[in-house]
């Protein structure tokens, strides 16, 4: 089906309007434009400096609403007896909506922490809902199929709840980043000296919070694939958390590095676009569990189907 197809491409071209997005903070180019939604007056003003990182930004956001609406378009057309996949994509239309308006406003309102923090929020949030629709509109496949359907509700709870501390982690994350706080802890494990250092700002306390955090999610993504391999998950679901812890360890040491290199450009845009990468597997793996308790029949009669 058609749909199914651009949304997964809708997946795909968010992860790389994250990347860019991060790179256009991480290059000091986000007043590049000073105007909004054209830049300096024109819809093609020349490609040079931070004008290439910011402009580049807002022409892949525009393509973005352009994919998806297509997706939402076929979904209505292709998704009769399913209306709420059709619901859920205009919900995601009216996010990208919102998350442009607040693109625009950083520009406008010369980037106030909380706007840039929401902008990030509003952008992993979509990238959920985008994943959560690829997911459930991807045919029905019984190597994802859990044979118990306790072992189905067990693993999207588990799931479900390491998106959901990735989800906070980079919301925690992005408020370190615009409050400047990224190197206010520049030592390593250790921060200003101490385990606990004095929480007198915000700066400190949401970088020292990140670091906890780092721990707590680290350890549950990590936790989720220990207990699949312990219970029946079907093998291409290990795969796909296997991928998850991969993504988690190699987040912390990007995160490490950001500090180490007093915060580079390479490090700290793969740190947003790896932390985007392990949301998006985790809600993929914790989706397709759901949606194979629902499909259960189908799921079912395939099984039977392949002599399982
Ligand atoms: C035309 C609409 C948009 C404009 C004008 C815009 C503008 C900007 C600007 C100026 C920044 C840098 C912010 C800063 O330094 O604080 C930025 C970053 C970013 N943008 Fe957009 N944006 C738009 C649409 C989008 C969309 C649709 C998404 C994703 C769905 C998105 C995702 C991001 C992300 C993830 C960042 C990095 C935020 C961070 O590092 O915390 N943007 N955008
Ligand atoms: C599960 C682990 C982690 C996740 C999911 C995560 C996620 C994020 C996200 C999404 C951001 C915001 C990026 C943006 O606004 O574009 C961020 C910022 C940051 N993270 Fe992490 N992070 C993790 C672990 C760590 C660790 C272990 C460290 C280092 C000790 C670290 C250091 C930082 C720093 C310094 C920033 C601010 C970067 C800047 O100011 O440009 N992170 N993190």
């Amino acid at each position: 089906m058609l749909h199914a197809r651009a949304f997964k491409v809708s997946v795909v071209w968010t992860l790389a309007l994250l990347f860019l997005g991060s790179v256009v903070h991480a290059t000091e180019s986000s007043l590049a434009c000073p105007d909004w939604p054209t830049c300096f007056g024109t819809m093609v003003p020349e490609m040079t400096g931070g004008v290439f990182w910011e402009h580049l930004h807002r022409l892949v956001a525009g393509g973005l609403v352009l994919m998806f609406g297509l997706a939402t378009w076929l979904a209505k057309q292709e998704t009769g007896t399913r209306p709420r996949i059709f619901r859920a994509s205009l919900a995601g239309m009216g996010l990208l909506v919102v998350q442009s308006v607040f693109g625009g406003l950083t520009v406008i309102y010369r980037l106030p922490d909380m706007v840039s923090t929401t902008h990030l929020t509003l952008a992993f949030g979509f990238l959920a809902l985008a994943t959560v629709l690829a997911a459930a509109t991807s045919r029905p496949d019984s190597a994802l199929t859990p044979r118990a359907p306790a072992v189905g509700r067990s693993l999207r709870l588990y799931a479900g709840v390491a998106a959901g501390l990735v989800f906070g982690q980079s919301v925690v994350g992005a408020l370190v980043r615009h409050t400047d706080g990224g190197m206010s802890c520049p030592d390593l494990p250790l921060c200003l000296g101490q385990v606990v250092p004095p929480l007198v700002n915000i700066q400190i306390i949401s970088h020292f919070t990140h670091r906890v955090l780092a721990v707590v999610t680290t350890a549950a993504v990590l936790g989720v694939v220990w207990w699949a391999y312990r219970s029946d998950v079907p093998g291409r679901l290990r795969r796909w958390l296997v991928a998850a812890a991969a993504l988690v360890v190699l987040q912390v040491g990007l995160g490490v590095a950001s500090v180490l290199t007093i915060l580079a450009v390479v490090p700290v845009s793969t740190h947003t676009l790896v932390a985007a990468m392990l949301l998006s597997v985790l809600v993929y793996v914790s989706t397709v569990a759901g949606e194979s308790l629902e499909r259960r029949p189908e799921a079912g009669r395939d099984l039977e189907a392949a002599g399982v």
